[in-house]
C-alpha cells in the first residue's frame, strides 16, 4: 500500500476564481477611509500638476464619515488644495429643503465643503427642492453638467444593505440615469435614524443612474462593519439588478475598499480552507467543522468521513487524523466555552473552563453603551454575576439623552411643578428652569437641537431608569458609574469622533475599579454605530 500523499494544490490564485471585483481589506474603516483619503489626495494632485480639473463623485451616508474628516486634515495639516476639484453628489433625497439638517447639502457642508478651500461654484448636488416637472429636467440637466465637466475621474461609493449604489434601488436598470426614485422601505428604515421618525424620512430620492456611475473613470466602493453579506453577494454572485452593486463587475477600474468585518463573508475569510492551503490552528479547525454543521444541519459529532470529504475539508482529515477524534476535539471546545457561572466556580478547578475559579469573588466591570444596554444585552448574565457574590459594577457610558422624547419631558416637568406646588416649595432657580424648559418644548421647531437644561434633564429621566435597573439586578448605586462620555453630546442624532476625553474617563474608571472582567454590552448590528464607538473607547482604552 502507498503512503498517503497530500492532495495536490493547483497553483493558481483560488480568490480570483470567487471575486470578480478586486477587494481590499484593511482591518480597521479608519484604515481604508485613510487609503481612499490618500486615493483621492493622490489623484487631485496628479491633475494639478497637469492643470486639469479633477471631477470626484462623492458619496454621503455613515460609511464615508472619516474618509471626510481625513481629507479635511490633508488640507488642514498637509495643505492639499481642492480649488481644482469639481465635485457631483449621487443623491439627494425629494422632497427636502437644502437647509435641513438631513439634507445630503447640509451633510456635504457640514462634513467637507465648509472646510476646505473649494470654490462653491464647483460643488453639484441634485436639488430635492423643485417640482417635480422640474426636477425631472434638473435630472437630465445633472448628466450634461457631469459631461462638460469630461466625466466623473474617481466615484466614491457606499452600498445599502440590499445592494443599492446611490439610491439605485434592487431592480434598477443597468441603463438608468439621473432621476427621481422612490426608496425602498429598508432604505428608509435604515435611515431612520437621521430623522426624528420613519414617517419623516422622504419617500423619494434624486440619484444618479447605474449608467451614470458605470461612466466614472474609476470607482472605489467603500463598506465597514455589517455589510459582509451584501459584499460577498455583489463580488462573488450573479451579476444581477436585484443586487445593483454587482454590476460593478462589468467596470473595469472598481476597487472595493472593505473592513474585516464587511469581509467576513468572503469565501476566502469565511472558507479560506476553499481558496488555499491554510495552517490548520485549533480556531480554524472550529470553524471549519462547526460551518459544516450548520450547513448540513447535523450534530457535530455525527459528522462523517464522507461529510468532510464532500464539503472541501478533506485536507483536515489527511493533516489532524480521523473525522471521530477531530468531531470530539470540536465538541470539547464547544463544551467549554459555556458555563453557568460567568464569573468562574469558586472552590473548585475545572479544566478547560472559560473563567478562572479564582480569585473569588470577582470585581467585574459591565460597560453599557445607553443606559440600558447592560440589562437588555446581558440581563441574565449581570444577575448572574451578582447572584453568585461578584461585585459588579456598570460603566453607563453615553447620556442616552437623544433617545427621550419631549412629551415624556413634558410629563416629568409637570411632575416637577406639581411636587412644587403640592408641597409649597419657593425655589426661585428651579422654577426658573422649569418654566423655560417648559417654554422651550412647547415652542420648539422640528430639527432644533436641544437647550443643555432639556438634554440634562433627559439624561437624567435615563439616568434614574437605570439606577431602577440596578436595584431591580441587587446592585448598590454606588456600583453605577455615569460617564457622559463627551463624543455623545452633540444633541443630535449624529456624534462626533471620539476624542483622548472619551478614553480619559473610560481610563479612570477602569483604574479606579481595577476589574478583573470587564463586558461590553451591546449590539453592533445597531446601524447608528454608538455601540460600536463604545466598544472601540473600551478597546483602545
Ligand atoms: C449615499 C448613498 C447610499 C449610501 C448607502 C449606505 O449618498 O448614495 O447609497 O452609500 O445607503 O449608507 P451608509 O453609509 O449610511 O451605510
Amino acid at each position: 500500500m502507498s503512503t498517503p500523499t497530500k492532495p495536490h494544490k493547483l497553483n493558481i490564485d483560488l480568490i480570483d476564481s470567487f471575486e470578480k471585483i478586486p477587494v481590499k481589506i484593511f482591518d480597521s474603516s479608519d484604515a481604508g477611509s485613510l487609503f481612499v483619503a490618500h486615493e483621492i489626495a493622490a489623484l487631485i494632485k496628479e491633475k494639478q500638476a497637469k492643470n486639469e480639473k479633477c471631477v470626484l463623485g462623492l458619496a454621503t451616508g455613515s460609511t464615508p464619515l472619516r474618509l471626510y474628516t481625513h481629507l479635511v486634515n490633508l488640507h488642514k495639516n498637509e495643505g492639499l488644495s481642492f480649488k481644482n476639484v469639481i465635485t457631483f453628489n449621487l443623491d439627494e433625497y425629494y422632497p427636502i429643503e437644502r437647509d435641513a439638517l438631513q439634507s445630503y447639502w447640509s451633510y456635504m457642508h457640514r462634513h467637507l465643503f465648509n472646510q476646505i478651500d473649494i470654490f462653491p461654484e464647483n460643488i453639484h448636488l441634485p436639488n430635492g427642492e423643485l417640482s417635480k416637472e422640474d426636477a425631472k429636467k434638473a435630472c437630465e440637466a445633472y448628466e450634461q453638467m457631469i459631461e462638460s465637466a469630461g466625466g466623473i475621474d474617481l466615484q466614491i461609493l457606499g452600498i445599502g444593505t440590499n445592494g443599492h449604489i446611490g439610491f439605485n434601488e434592487p431592480g434598477s436598470s443597468i441603463f438608468s440615469k439621473t432621476r427621481l426614485v422612490s426608496l425602498d422601505n429598508s432604505t428608509r428604515i435604515n435611515n431612520a435614524y437621521e430623522f426624528q421618525n420613519i414617517s419623516e424620512v422622504p419617500r423619494m430620492a434624486i440619484t444618479m443612474g447605474i449608467s451614470t456611475i458605470l461612466k466614472a473613470k474609476k470607482i472605489l466602493l467603500m463598506a465597514w462593519g455589517l455589510k459582509a453579506p451584501i459584499i460577498a453577494k455583489s463580488v462573488e454572485g450573479a451579476v444581477t439588478e436585484q443586487t445593483p452593486a454587482s454590476i460593478l463587475q462589468q467596470h473595469n477600474n472598481c476597487l472595493f475598499v472593505i473592513d474585516e468585518s464587511a469581509a467576513a463573508e468572503l469565501t476566502r475569510i469565511k472558507l479560506p480552507w476553499l481558496t488555499g492551503e491554510i495552517e490548520w490552528t485549533a480556531k480554524m479547525i472550529k470553524r471549519a467543522v462547526v460551518n459544516m454543521a450548520l450547513k448540513l444541519n447535523k450534530p457535530v459529532l455525527s459528522l462523517t468521513t464522507h461529510d468532510y470529504n464532500e464539503n472541501g475539508l478533506s485536507d483536515l482529515l489527511v493533516e489532524k487524523g480521523d473525522a471521530y477524534d477531530i468531531n470530539l476535539q470540536v465538541y470539547y471546545m464547544l463544551r467549554d466555552s459555556i458555563t453557568g457561572w460567568p464569573g468562574g466556580k469558586p472552590d473548585t478547578d475545572i479544566p478547560g473552563h472559560p473563567e478562572r475559579s479564582k480569585p473569588y469573588p470577582k470585581t467585574c466591570l459591565i460597560f453599557s453603551p445607553h443606559p440600558d444596554d447592560d440589562i437588555i444585552s446581558m440581563g441574565g448574565t449581570f444577575m448572574r454575576l451578582h447572584d453568585q457574590g461578584h461585585d459588579v459594577h456598570v460603566g453607563y457610558q453615553t447620556s442616552g439623552n437623544i433617545a427621550v422624547t419631549d412629551e415624556f419631558v413634558t410629563r416629568f416637568l409637570d411632575f416637577a411643578v406639581g411636587f412644587e406646588n403640592q408641597f409649597g416649595i419657593d425655589n426661585k432657580k428651579s422654577e426658573q428652569i422649569l418654566s423655560e424648559a417648559k417654554h422651550f418644548l412647547a415652542s420648539k421647531k422640528k430639527n432644533e437641537i436641544d437647550t443643555p437644561e432639556i438634554r440634562a434633564i433627559k439624561g437624567l429621566i435615563r439616568r434614574c431608569e437605570a439606577r431602577a435597573t440596578c436595584r431591580y439586578v441587587g446592585v448598590g448605586d454606588a456600583n453605577a458609574h455615569f460617564m457622559n462620555l463627551p463624543f455623545y453630546e452633540t444633541g443630535t442624532i449624529e456624534k462626533n469622533p471620539y476624542t483622548e476625553k472619551d478614553i480619559d474617563i473610560t481610563i479612570e474608571l477602569l483604574q479606579k475599579l481595577k476589574p478583573h472582567q470587564v463586558y461590553c454590552a451591546g449590539d453592533l448590528a445597531d446601524p447608528h454605530g454608538t455601540h460600536k464607538v463604545c466598544l472601540d473607547i473600551v478597546l483602545e482604552s
